[in-house]
């Protein structure tokens, strides 16, 4: 990684590896053709979540879904999309196999039932899902986890510290060699919990958690494009995340969670939970570890840490950034609707200028 300065404490060009996006949602048909180009500008990989409707949940299905991305792909484009499965309780030991020998899928993604968009054929109860969590651990194939308890009793902020104690720790205890990947944590506790782990648990942290706190829900007014789950936490949290994202530890790497749903979708008696960022998807984590003092560490972070963890190679070429501010269009268009960015409206400091394609 190279960051070149004008003068001391002012970078204006960084360049990194070409960094994987490690959470990425892109939909199919339409919103898939209308979004996916945004991330394949700036990452050379990302790992596709599986929460379509109906769900990918076998290898067969992950591989024409991939075939579907490809084809949406814009004309010279080597945007390589990576697969996940969506755990059931009905997922197969032999469909595990299968999905690691494919060489397409590299996770396995756990909706807890009834926890976020599209979740309602995931997983009631992790003891059902024990063989095919066994196949996993045996195999190598990580476990991506959504990581929050669907109880009602417990408060909507508690339920990724209360997921970690009361779901994860016991099944790590039950299967000490699976590989667990924490999506989009959003807490302190989250942050403690993986840090203080074995090597094979790591985390990915999104650009609202790292850049917004719960503030930003509510300012002057109901924010429904700022709502994403796990939603968005106080500040002494958004702290501990970007400490974490920023310190140079290899079990914190990038993943956006960039989650499109139509404005239609967001502005509505009862919104839809996903905030876009893939029309800025490197570009916010830049602002985020600038504000951090820690551009330096950015490139680890985005381009390297993620594909250890998943045993990838490192991508080649580069991707360069340059402090260039741009204003972030209102919305976007999304097939026969329109799409509301995160920072609609709003200012970027850094813009792609080569790697991009
Ligand atoms: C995601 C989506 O819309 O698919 N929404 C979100 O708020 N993050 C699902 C998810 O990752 O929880
Ligand atoms: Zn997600």
């Amino acid at each position: 990684m190279r960051l070149s300065q004008a003068k001391p404490n002012a970078v204006t060009r960084i360049t990194l590896t070409r960094p994987d996006d490690f959470h990425l949602h892109l939909r199919d048909g339409a919103a898939l053709a209308a979004v996916v180009a945004d991330s394949a500008a700036r990452f050379a990989r990302a790992l596709v979540m599986p929460n379509l409707k109906p769900p990918v949940v076998t290898t067969e299905q992950a591989i024409a879904y991939r075939e579907r991305i490809l084809a949406a792909l814009p004309a010279g484009s080597d945007f390589n999309p990576l697969m996940s499965l969506y755990l059931t309780e009905t997922t197969s030991a032999e469909e595990i196999a299968r999905a690691k020998e494919s060489g397409v899928v590299i996770a396995v993604k756990l909706y807890p039932a009834g926890a976020t968009t599209n979740s309602d054929a995931g997983v009631r109860d992790l003891l059902s899902a024990e063989a095919a969590l066994a196949a996993m651990a045996e195999l190598g194939l990580p476990l991506c986890v959504h990581g929050e308890v669907v109880d009602s009793a417990v408060d909507v902020f508690d339920r990724e510290a209360v997921f970690l104690q009361r779901v994860l720790a016991p099944a790590l205890e039950r299967h000490p060699n699976l590989r667990v990947v924490v999506e989009h944590i959003t807490t302190r506790e989250a942050v403690r919990f993986v840090a203080a782990a074995g090597s094979g648990v790591a985390a990915t942290v999104t650009p609202q958690h790292l850049l917004l706190n719960r503030n930003a829900l509510f300012s002057g007014g109901l924010r429904p494009h700022h709502y994403c789950l796990p939603v968005l936490k106080r500040e002494l949290h958004r702290e501990a995340l970007l400490l974490a994202a920023t310190q140079g530890s290899p079990k914190f790497f990038l993943g956006s969670d960039s989650a499109p749903h139509s404005r239609q979708a967001k502005e509505s008696a009862c919104g839809c939970a996903g905030i876009y960022s893939a029309h800025a998807g490197i570009e916010l984590y830049a602002e985020a570890f600038e504000l951090a003092g820690a551009l330096e560490r950015l490139d680890d972070f985005a381009s390297r840490f993620g594909a250890e963890f998943y045993g990838l190679p490192r991508n080649q070429g580069q991707l360069v950034l340059e402090r260039q501010p741009w204003s972030v269009p209102e919305a976007l268009a999304f097939g026969d609707e329109r799409l509301v960015p995160l920072r609609a409206g709003g200012e970027m400091p850094w813009r792609v200028v080569e790697g991009g394609q």
